[in-house]
């Protein structure tokens, strides 16, 4: 059987993983732990998008359907505001998974509510970027649709 194909869609200031507030989301870029993913997981297909901009990952979001077995998406700021991006995951039919580096429910009142969650298979929040990991290794046991 060919390989899945999984995105990860991150959104804004997790660009600036490794510098930004280290204490709360670690020391290390994306891209770097990216490549890593790519090496412990030769079994899949990964790619990786970023935006800052939410029209950007509505865009990202929609192109995804009909083309990959799953999402990972942190929507970072944005899951707790875009009623957009909500509506973009409940537009396609690509499974998506919500992933949080930090526990949002441990954080300030306003990110604890996810608006995007409601159209998300599940969630990971507070593993640190393990929980892209984890996210990766639940699509690999996942059914694939048809
Ligand atoms: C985040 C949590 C959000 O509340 C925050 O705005 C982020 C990152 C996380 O990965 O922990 O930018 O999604």
């Amino acid at each position: 059987m060919d390989k899945k194909k999984i995105i990860i869609i991150n959104g804004p200031n997790l660009n600036l993983l490794g510098k930004r507030e280290p204490e709360i989301y670690g020391a290390s870029g994306f891209e770097e732990y990216f490549l890593q993913l790519q090496k412990h997981n030769p079994d899949l297909v990964l790619e990786y998008y970023q935006s800052n901009i939410e029209g950007k990952l509505v865009n990202r979001i929609q192109e995804t359907d009909g083309k990959y077995d799953g999402i990972i998406l942190n929507a970072a700021a944005y899951t707790h505001t875009s009623v957009a991006i909500h509506d973009a995951i409940g537009a396609i039919s690509v499974p998506v998974l919500e992933v949080h580096i930090s526990n949002i429910y441990k954080r300030e009142e306003f990110r604890h509510k996810s608006i995007i969650s409601s159209k998300c298979i599940g969630m990971i929040s507070g593993l640190g970027l393990k929980g892209y990991q984890l996210g990766l290794e639940y699509f690999k046991t996942m059914k694939r649709k048809k």
